[in-house]
């Protein structure tokens, strides 16, 4: 009776096997590290601004209510791409006035309308909260949320 799969025959799969998937999850690390971490964002956009506006969004929590790029609360509506709702594609000055005007107005006191809490910030973390939800807008998503209104 001949052997179908001899011992060394095994032990070459198994080693060989480990190599090679060994060798596809360093190719991807590297594929994620060098290519995808390093384009996903705008690094260059990243002013000192933005990082406040990631201050001004933490220190309030508007994570409690809203999503950011699908994570978070959902008793409010996406903000990840809310700059471009705003129409920051063609004009991002117009569309920091309109964040910061929506955020002086809140909250609307429309009966039967979901609230939102007025947080009476300064003109700088609004302009620092514009420059953050603008930045967040131009993250590379692979085209989500598939529509506009998130
Ligand atoms: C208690 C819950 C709550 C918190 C906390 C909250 N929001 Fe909201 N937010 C809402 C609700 C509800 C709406 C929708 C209101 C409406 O449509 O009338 C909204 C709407 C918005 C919109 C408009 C979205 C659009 O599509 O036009 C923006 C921008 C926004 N919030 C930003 C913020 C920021 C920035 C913070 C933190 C400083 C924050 N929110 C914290 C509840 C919240």
């Amino acid at each position: 009776m001949s052997e179908m799969l001899t011992k060394s025959a095994a032990r070459n799969i198994f080693y060989g096997g480990s190599a090679f998937f060994f060798a596809i999850f360093v190719g991807l690390v590297a594929h994620t590290h060098g290519y995808i971490l390093s384009t996903s964002t705008d690094a260059k956009g990243l002013t000192d601004s933005v990082a406040r506006g990631k201050h001004v969004w933490e220190k309030h929590a508007c994570i409690n209510c809203h999503t950011l790029i699908g994570e978070g609360a959902y008793y409010a509506p996406e903000v990840g791409n809310v700059m471009i709702r705003y129409g920051a594609d063609t004009d991002p000055k117009g569309a920091a006035e309109a964040l910061k005007a929506w955020m002086k107005a809140q909250p609307s006191g429309i009966p039967g309308r979901r609230q939102m809490p007025q947080f009476n910030l300064s003109e700088k973390e609004l302009d620092d909260l514009a420059a953050f939800l603008e930045w967040t807008s131009r993250i590379k998503t692979n085209n989500w949320p598939p529509n506009k209104a998130g």
